[in-house]
């Protein structure tokens, strides 16, 4: 039977913006998860299948694609350099590539919104297109990120690039140029920097290499190599290198479950009380599963069924059933901290709810990139939680939960970034009385349907 005025999402005005506010009200009665759900497709491979198909020659068909407010931003940055892309309203897309070297010059500056990914990848792409002028920009979030991490090393290689700060911060315009191969020691552990490099690789002639501290995401690597680049992967030094000039050709490309969408309700079912919930289609590829082995050091009841693989990427269905008991809380403390960390870097917001219902105290450290994130991530999910009663005090590098203390419901705010409204909704699940957050609209960037979803697993 539906629980009424559960769930709800209204028009609301911040700072003088049209927003959403979105009102979580705990049901009465007990509200326990159950079923089977999808999540939208993994946003880093939609980006990745939408820049590769738009550098291919050829027809590329992604099924599976994140209709998700990044993606479009890619999309659209994508149709001005010439790309064919047909409109995001279902998720099998087409695009016919205009093919590596051809891009056209734009008449107006690329607007990346809210997208990191959408940014530092594409700038690898149009600082090694001779003879073109390119100006790229963001939302307010995305122009006080960091853009010297792939700045930096594409001058290295040779490229035009002036921003405001000396080019770290956007907007920023860039003059293609024939860029020199470098063998670049990423200072930090980030997919970003390494694509961007490596996508600044397929037009330079000779070896390009990135040398990373630890594995980040590895999608590049795996969807360069099935559009045709050579790519070499050294496991052992985390490096990789892409050797130039690379030809791609139009594939079918099929994106999984996002992982990072999967963590919202993979906590939401290990904290809320007799949950038995199965995120079905999920990518389980190692190098973002570490919110797996976290939740299940915490002592979730996480279980893989369906193992398969999916056009390069492994899949596989997630069940999770809540673990806890009148006289037992339903996860325990841990800490998360070295390689881990580049492996849940998306997922921290969300466990550090699973953190607050965990009994002892759970100590996130060398998570500093948190900060430069679509918000600061430390700052905000602890002030944001705390607000609700929880225990957490900010690191330099990360968090401290204290586990254990009841939330109640309050007012607290997005500060426009997806994961943290999401990761705010799940707290609300579990919290007394009734929370609104305030600038919900923020999680159509990364998974439109959040609401719906949550609406009907309250329900
Ligand atoms: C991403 C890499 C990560 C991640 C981001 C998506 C990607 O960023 O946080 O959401 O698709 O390459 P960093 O490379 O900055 O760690």
């Amino acid at each position: 039977m539906r629980v009424p005025n559960v769930i709800s999402l209204k028009a609301s005005e911040y700072q003088h913006n049209l927003t959403q506010d979105l009102t979580i009200a705990r049901p009465s009665t007990g509200l326990a998860l159950k079923g089977r759900i999808r999540v939208p497709g993994d946003k880093s491979i939609s980006h990745r299948a939408l820049m590769l198909g738009a550098l291919a020659e050829g027809e590329t068909t992604i099924e599976g694609l994140l209709l998700g407010e990044d993606p479009r931003s890619t999309a659209a940055c994508f149709r001005s350099l010439g790309a064919e892309i047909s409109e995001l309203n279902s998720d099998r897309v087409h695009v016919r590539g205009i093919g590596l070297g051809q891009l056209l010059e734009p008449l107006n500056v690329l607007d990346a919104g809210n997208s990191g990914t959408t940014l530092r990848l594409m700038l690898g792409i149009l600082a090694s297109h001779p003879e073109r002028f390119f100006t790229v920009t963001g939302d307010g979030s995305l122009r006080s990120r960091p853009m010297s991490r792939v700045v930096n090393p594409l001058r290295q290689m040779g490229a035009e690039i002036w921003g405001r700060k000396g080019g770290s911060l956007a907007p920023l315009a860039i003059r293609g140029q024939a860029l020199q191969p470098i063998h670049y020691q990423s200072p930090i552990a980030s997919a970003q920097v390494k694509s961007c490099i490596m996508l600044a690789g397929l037009m330079t002639e000779g070896q390009t290499t990135v040398t990373e501290p630890a594995l980040s995401r590895d999608h590049s690597e795996r969807m360069l190599r099935a559009f045709g680049a050579e790519v070499t992967v050294d496991p052992d030094t985390c490096s990789v290198t892409v050797t130039g000039p690379a030809r791609l050709e139009g594939q079918s490309v099929i994106v999984p479950g996002d992982i990072s969408s999967a963590a919202f309700w993979l906590v939401a079912g290990a904290i809320v009380p007799e949950s038995d919930l199965t995120i079905e289609n999920v990518g389980v590829n190692p190098t973002r599963t570490g919110v797996l082995d976290a939740l299940k050091l915490m002592g979730a009841d996480i279980t893989q069924e369906n193992c398969r693989e999916v056009a390069g990427e492994p899949v596989a269905d997630l069940r999770v059933r809540y673990a806890g008991s009148k006289t037992r809380a339903p996860l325990r403390a841990c800490t998360i901290a070295g390689a881990l960390i580049p492996r849940l870097i998306d997922e921290i917001p969300i466990l550090t709810v699973a953190a607050a219902f965990a009994e002892g105290t759970t100590q996130i450290q060398d998570a500093e990139e948190l900060r430069v994130k679509e918000s600061d991530r430390i700052a905000v999910m602890a002030s944001q939680l705390n607000q609700m009663g929880a225990q957490v005090s900010e690191r330099l590098d990360g968090m401290e939960i204290t586990g254990g203390h009841s939330l109640h419901g309050t007012e607290v705010d997005s500060h426009t970034d997806h994961r943290i409204a999401m990761s705010l909704a799940i707290a609300a699940l579990n919290a007394s009385d009734t929370t609104t957050i305030h600038r919900a609209e923020a999680v159509a960037v990364s998974y439109p349907d959040f609401v719906p979803t949550l609406t009907t697993l309250c329900s």
